[in-house]
């Protein structure tokens, strides 16, 4: 969503860095890494359709996006909502949101390591995308930044919010994608 034309230069300088320095052995790490990187590419394109091909489109008629959105004839869910909501639908393998200061206990990180990764990603900017082994899964995560002030002001307003000082730009958190190894 950030920067929707680096996804596959990323996805090839991942498995390029692999092929160059991963063990010998370990194909199936080659294979997670692609699956991985192809669920947080697909994710991120969907995102991108749902934001400026629904969103976009439906705020023209006075339709816009709101948490409470069942309760309101006149809303669509959000875009975080968008992601979990497919993420529910999946049974094979777990898609979600974290952050490290979420609204909500579910978009927690869910180990340590992602935890590390989260704040990896927080120190440098460069880092969209990062993937690692964790116990049984193999994972990754795609940085998910404050594009617009929008994100921010949001952030900063809910009644469950814990950091108030989200600006443009910052880190959010981060698409996680889990799959069993
Ligand atoms: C109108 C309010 C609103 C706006 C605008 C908004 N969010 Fe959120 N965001 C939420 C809510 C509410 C959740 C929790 C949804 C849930 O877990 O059911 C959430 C969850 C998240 C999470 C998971 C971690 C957490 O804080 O719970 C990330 C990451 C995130 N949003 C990033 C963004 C980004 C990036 C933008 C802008 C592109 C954005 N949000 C815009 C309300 C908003």
């Amino acid at each position: 969503m950030h920067s929707p034309s680096c996804g596959g230069r990323t996805l090839v300088a991942a498995l390029t860095v692999c092929a160059l320095s991963c063990p010998v052995g370990v194909g199936a790490g080659v294979s997670e890494e692609l699956a991985v990187q192809s669920i947080l590419e697909a994710v991120k394109a969907f995102r991108i359709v749902y934001s400026k091909g629904v969103v976009e489109q439906v705020r023209k008629s006075g339709i816009k996006p709101s948490e409470n959105w069942k309760a309101d004839d006149h809303a669509i869910m959000l875009n975080a909502q968008f992601v979990k909501a497919a993420g529910a639908e999946i049974k094979e393998f777990e898609l979600g949101l974290i952050g490290l200061t979420p609204l909500y206990k579910s978009n927690m990180p869910k180990t340590q390591a992602e935890t590390d990764a989260l704040k990896k990603m927080e120190n440098d900017p460069e880092l969209k995308v990062l993937t690692f082994v964790d116990g049984n899964q193999f994972k990754g995560l795609a940085a998910d930044y404050a594009i617009v002030q929008a994100c921010a002001d949001c952030h900063n307003t809910h009644p469950n919010s814990t950091r108030k000082n989200f600006r443009q730009g910052d880190l959010m958190g981060a698409i996680v994608v889990r799959i069993k190894r």
